[in-house]
């Protein structure tokens, strides 16, 4: 009888790796299992992920899912699953430091669109209580202005950022709205988007930040340095230019909730292994305690901005990879390594996650990519 076994197991080893072709990146036990795209578990989780790149920004828009491209379980036991995540995403008109929730940021309207791909290891063992972003990196683009102007003549089209007038609309825009509300003066920060457009005249819409400024009104010659003060709410202004030196000018701000930061807080929020899930993954983030390891959790990942992609007519696209370069790999090992997590678990014993590198396109799910939420054909990744 146990000779049977044994031969039945060697038939089964040798059917799965002549099944195998050599060079194969991993070896079958390691496989990372590919789920559906439009799994609901598999949402939940490009949600949680999305969620925790949206609050690792400092600068910049929060991104929302359009679908998800790809997904991959690596299912480890008593340890739960690391999630390779591919996210197609788009840029909200959600200022990162806005901190506001995810279903409150709509994407943008085509015409100022940015959209892009990001790919994310979470880690989550569900009986633990522990939702981890382990790494995640981003990268995103403007649409095509050319794919626009086909569909959209007279849309506004981006303008530099650099440009004086762009400056121009943000300062004068600020200033009637500083004249409107004199109780409390802000100043300039930033522009973070601006568009422009012909109307009467030049027109220019502006977007920035504003922060709190030290000078009153009446001070007309406010000699105090500016504070180094946070920003404190995002303006959205326009300047249009009209004949005979005629100026329309719009203005509304919105300003950020604050985060008053309670002492110690942040801390004694960590001792609590079992707290709600999405709140667990921020304190265990915040987790100082010396037994974590920065060396690994230090820069999670970043979105990088690349120039719109312009293909001219008729020319060949651009490959996935050319067009959404998103690299992430924690390893390059085929055989995985391991990536010490004892800090995101109360106790003393050490745990350990296996990490392997990032599956690639050609081991795609059959249900992959998944249905995308109201958007054109012209804002999702190749
Ligand atoms: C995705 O799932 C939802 C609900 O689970 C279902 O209604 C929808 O038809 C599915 N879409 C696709 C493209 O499979
Ligand atoms: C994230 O992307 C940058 C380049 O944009 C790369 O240098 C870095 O290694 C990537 N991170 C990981 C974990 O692969």
């Amino acid at each position: 009888m146990a000779l049977l076994q044994l031969v039945a197991f060697f038939t089964l080893a040798a059917c799965c790796m002549a099944r195998s072709p050599p060079g194969k990146p991993f070896p079958d036990f390691l496989l990372q299992t590919p789920l559906s795209c439009n799994d609901s578990e598999v949402l939940a989780v490009a949600g949680f992920a999305l969620q925790n790149i949206n609050k690792d920004q400092k600068e910049g828009y929060m991104l929302s899912l359009s679908r998800v491209h790809d997904v991959h379980r690596h299912y480890q036991e008593e340890m739960g699953s690391v999630f390779y995540l591919t996210l197609d995403v788009l840029e909200t008109g959600c200022h990162v430091l806005s901190r506001k929730a995810q279903k409150d940021c709509r994407p943008r309207i085509l015409h100022e669109s940015v959209y892009g791909q990001c790919k994310a290891m979470f880690h989550i063992n569900k009986p633990r209580r522990v939702l981890y972003l382990l790494a995640y990196n981003c990268t995103v683009r403007p649409v095509s202005r050319r794919k626009i102007h086909s569909i959209c003549p007279d849309c506004p089209s981006p303008a530099d950022l650099s440009n004086p007038s762009v400056l121009e609309a943000a300062t004068e825009s600020l200033g009637k709205f500083n004249r409107e509300h004199p109780s409390k003066q802000y100043s300039l920060v930033k522009v973070t988007k601006a568009t422009s457009q012909w109307v009467v005249g030049p027109a220019y819409f502006v977007e920035y930040l504003v922060k709190e400024s030290p000078c009153s009104q009446s001070q007309a010659s406010c000699s105090l340095q500016p504070s180094d003060s946070e920003p404190v709410g995002l303006c959205q202004g326009s300047l249009v230019q009209a004949e005979r030196s005629k100026k329309f000018i719009t203005v509304t701000c919105e300003f950020f909730e604050s985060q008053a930061q309670v002492p110690g807080g942040e801390n004694s929020a960590v001792t609590q292994e079992s707290k709600k899930l999405p709140e667990a993954d921020e304190a265990s983030q915040k987790n100082t305690a010396p037994t974590s390891s920065p060396s690994i959790m230090a820069p999670r990942g970043s979105v990088q901005h690349l120039p719109e992609l312009n293909e001219p007519e008729g020319s060949e696209e651009k490959s996935p990879e050319e067009a959404f370069p998103v690299q992430l790999d924690l390893t390059t090992n085929p055989q995985g390594d391991t990536l010490d997590v004892s800090f995101l678990y109360l106790g003393p014993e050490e745990k350990k996650l296996v990490v392997l590198p990032f599956p690639g396109k050609e081991r795609r799910s059959a249900e992959c990519p998944g249905p995308a939420t109201e958007t054109s054909p012209m804002l999702l990744p190749p």
